[in-house]
């Protein structure tokens, strides 16, 4: 028996990459799903995978900086399969990226309406319809750069550390209904909204991303898929209000990813060396 057999899910940003791999997860472990995207081929392409991988799926078209198409997609959910146990949010884009102060205050707007107003109307629509089965899970799609920032997605980091934030206060108040509420903070992961904006796309990412974290290869959608199943699971029963990061060891300290390093090589480490007092070393030659 599967992990979701009976359960019902909407993931938004399900066309592609994270919300694709999850969608697909989930209907592996017997969920119905909503796959809700402004991408309505690649949301057909994602139906058709659920339904071979064991599942059920309707593409839902949704514009997730719309309340009214949110509100649908939760809709469509019960209409189509007769309640609502999960709500993924997920559907991401880069947005405004640039120094501060080229940035304008309208690309500003729309990141957040896409990155963080989404996920809180997410979480408003799919309240009540959990509340009428009992419970639910909440989850949604933070960045490890909404616990750390980056250069030049000031927008975006931005977004997901409210993405972050707005987890923890609304798992408090939903407690008590049994609605858990979680992120994901995923590393770099290998998916068009990444690769795409690289020279050489995917297989040129796929190698540079490897060298992002510790762990030796690049992070890929199932990685995230496996977290959000976890979490949408009754396996997490008693994890609420966390941003559960998934980076492969990319936050675990300084000098994590090769790729922060850039082009220097590690510094040699020697077995059972010690680090002396400064004054008295030797600067290798
Ligand atoms: N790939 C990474 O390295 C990474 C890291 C951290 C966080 N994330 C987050 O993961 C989530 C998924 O991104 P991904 O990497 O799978 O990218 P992706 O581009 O493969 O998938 C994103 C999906 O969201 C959809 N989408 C975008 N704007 C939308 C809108 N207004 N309404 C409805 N759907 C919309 C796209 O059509 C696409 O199907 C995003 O929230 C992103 O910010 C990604």
């Amino acid at each position: 028996m599967g992990k979701l057999e009976k359960k019902v899910a909407v993931i938004t940003g399900a066309a592609s990459g994270i919300g694709r791999a999850t969608a697909i997860r989930f209907a592996g472990e017997g969920a119905s799903v909503v796959i809700a995207d402004l991408n309505k081929e690649g949301g057909e392409a994602t139906v058709r995978d659920c339904k071979e991988n064991g599942g059920n799926a309707v593409f839902q078209i949704a514009d997730v900086s719309s309340e009214e198409n949110i509100k649908s997609a939760v809709d469509r959910a019960v209409k189509e399969f007769g309640r609502l146990d999960i709500i993924y949010n997920n559907a991401g884009l880069g947005g405004a990226v640039g120094p501060l102060e080229k940035t304008s205050a309208e690309n500003w707007d729309r990141s957040f309406s896409i990155l963080l107003r989404a996920v809180f109307l997410g979480i408003k629509h799919a309240v009540p319809e959990m509340r009428k089965t009992g419970g639910g899970s909440i989850i949604s799609t933070a960045s490890i750069a909404g616990l750390r920032g980056a250069a030049g997605l000031h927008a975006y980091c931005a977004a997901k550390a409210g993405v972050i934030s707005l987890t923890r206060s609304a798992s408090i108040e939903l407690a008590k209904d049994k609605i858990r509420v979680n992120c994901i903070c995923p590393g770099l992961i290998a998916t068009p909204l990444t690769y795409n904006r690289i020279p050489g796309g995917e297989q040129t990412a796929t190698q540079l991303f490897a060298a992002f974290q510790p762990w030796p290869r690049t992070g890929r959608p199932e990685d995230i898929a496996a977290m959000a199943l976890f979490l949408a699971s009754d396996d997490s029963e008693f994890v609420s209000g966390q941003a559960m990061v998934v980076d492969g060891g990319a936050t675990s300290g300084m000098g994590a990813g090769n790729l922060q390093r850039g082009s220097q090589p590690a510094p040699q480490m020697l077995d059972d060396e010690w680090a002396g007092p400064s004054f008295q070393m030797k600067r290798p030659t």
